[in-house]
C-alpha cells in the first residue's frame, strides 16, 4: 500500500467486487462531512468506483487540505447542514447521500454539547428531509456509542442501549445519534425515506484529526513521534476494537448502495479487541519511539463524573450475511500505514492543530 492519503483508500476497493454493485443507480452522490476523516476517505473510494461526487462540510473539524488532491473532480460546498435551503438546494438532482457531517469527539461534546446536539439533531432533519423532497436515498453515520455502557459482548444491532444521566454531557453524544437513527426509521415509515445505517466503532488511519478530538489514537500517534509521554485515560486496561478506515468506507459503500441493506443498521468495526496500554506499546512500536507512558484519571482528563466503558466489541455478522462485508486490515498492518502518513503530514498537520 502506499502511504499518502489518496493511495491508502485506493486499495481496499479492490475487494468491492467491482461490477456486482448498483452503481449506476447512483450517479451523482453528496457527502456531507467530506471534508473530515473518514468522509474524505469515503469521496477517494467514490471517486474511483465512477461516481460525480458533491460535498459540503463547515471545516470545523474537517480540513479542506483533506481533499486539495481532488481540485476540479469535485464539488466543494463550504456551508452548514444546518442550513436547509442550501442543503436542500445541493440534494436535488443527487441520487445518493451519504451523511457524516456531525459534531464528532468526546471532547467536543463535554466542552460545548449544545452545539453538538444541534449540529447532530437539527443538522441531520435537515439532511433528511432534504432527501425526502428530492426522493434520495441516504446513509447515515452513526456510532456504537449509541449502546452506552452497555455490558453485553459483542454487541448486536438488536441489543439494548444502556446509557449514563443526563446530568453527564458525554452522554449527549450517544442520545443525539441515537435520535438521528430514530429520525431516519421515523423519516423510513413515515414519509417513505430510502436509508440505512451504519454504526462504527473506533476507526484509524490516514487523516484521523491532528489534535485527535478524544481520538486516542491520533494523540497517542503525535506523542510517539514527539517521544513525548503517552497519557492514558484511566488505568489503560479498558479495551477497544480499531477498525483500519479502508474497511470502514468499504463497509459504508456497501451499507450505502445495496438494496438488501435498505432500512437497517449495520454495526462496522473490527473484532479484535485490544487494551488501550497495549495499543500504546503498539503504536511506540510502529514509531521507533523511546515515549514513556503514563496514566492520568479521568476526572483529571475531562473533568468530574466523566464516564468510559470498560469494553466495546461489536457483532459484524449482520454485516458479513447481509453485505458481505468483513474487515481486512489488521492493526499490524493498519498502524504502520497510520503512523507513517502521520510522519509524513507533520508540517501541514502542525498547521492545522
Ligand atoms: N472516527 C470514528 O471512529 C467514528 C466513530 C463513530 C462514529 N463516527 C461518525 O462518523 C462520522 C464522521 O466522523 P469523522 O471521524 O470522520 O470525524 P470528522 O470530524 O473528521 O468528520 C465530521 C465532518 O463533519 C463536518 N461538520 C461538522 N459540523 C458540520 C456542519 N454543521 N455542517 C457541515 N459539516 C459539518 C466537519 O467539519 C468534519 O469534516 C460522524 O458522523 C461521526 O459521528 C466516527
Amino acid at each position: 500500500m502506499g502511504r499518502d492519503g489518496a493511495g491508502i483508500v485506493g486499495e481496499p476497493t479492490a475487494s468491492l467486487k467491482a461490477g456486482t454493485l448498483t452503481t449506476v443507480d447512483f450517479v451523482r452522490i453528496l457527502v456531507t462531512g467530506g471534508a473530515g476523516f473518514i468522509g474524505s476517505n469515503l469521496v477517494d473510494l467514490l471517486l474511483t468506483e465512477g461516481h460525480e461526487v458533491k460535498v459540503i462540510d463547515d471545516l470545523s473539524t474537517g480540513r479542506r487540505s483533506n481533499l486539495a488532491h481532488l481540485d476540479g473532480s469535485i464539488e466543494f460546498h463550504e456551508g452548514s447542514i444546518l442550513d436547509t435551503d442550501l442543503v436542500s438546494q445541493i440534494v436535488e438532482g443527487t441520487d445518493l447521500v451519504f451523511h457524516l457531517a456531525a459534531a464528532v469527539g468526546v471532547r467536543n461534546i463535554v466542552e460545548a454539547p449544545l452545539k453538538s446536539i444541534r449540529t447532530n439533531v437539527d443538522g441531520t432533519e435537515s439532511v433528511l428531509e432534504a432527501c425526502v423532497r428530492h426522493d434520495t436515498r441516504v446513509l447515515l453515520a452513526s456510532t456504537s456509542e449509541i449502546y452506552g455502557k452497555a455490558a453485553k459482548f459483542p454487541m448486536s444491532e438488536d441489543d439494548d442501549r444502556v446509557i449514563g444521566p443526563t446530568h453527564i454531557s458525554r452522554w449527549s453524544y450517544s442520545t443525539s445519534k441515537a435520535l438521528d437513527e430514530h429520525l431516519a426509521f421515523a423519516y423510513a415509515a413515515e414519509r417513505g425515506l430510502r436509508m440505512s445505517i451504519v454504526r462504527y466503532f473506533n476507526t484509524y488511519g490516514p487523516r484521523l484529526h491532528a489534535n485527535g478530538y478524544g481520538s486516542v489514537v491520533a494523540s497517542m500517534t503525535s506523542q510517539a513521534l514527539a517521544n513525548a509521554p503517552i497519557v492514558i485515560h484511566g488505568d489503560g486496561n479498558q479495551t477497544r476494537c480499531f477498525g483500519f478506515v479502508g474497511d470502514t468506507i468499504r463497509g459504508t459503500y456497501l451499507a450505502g448502495t445495496l438494496d438488501g441493506a435498505l432500512g437497517q443498521a449495520f454495526n462496522i468495526g473490527a473484532s479484535t479487541e485490544i487494551s488501550i496500554n497495549e495499543l500504546a506499546a503498539r503504536i511506540c512500536r510502529a514509531a521507533g519511539s523511546s515515549s514513556e507512558i503514563s496514566h492520568i484519571s479521568y476526572d483529571e482528563a475531562y473533568g468530574p463524573g466523566f464516564e468510559d466503558p470498560k469494553r466495546r466489541v461489536p457483532d459484524v455478522t449482520k454485516a458479513a450475511e447481509k453485505l458481505g462485508w468483513t474487515p481486512q486490515v489488521s492493526l499490524d498492518d493498519g498502524l504502520p500505514i497510520t503512523v507513517n502518513w502521520w510522519r509524513d503530514n507533520n508540517d501541514q498537520l502542525a498547521a492545522t492543530r
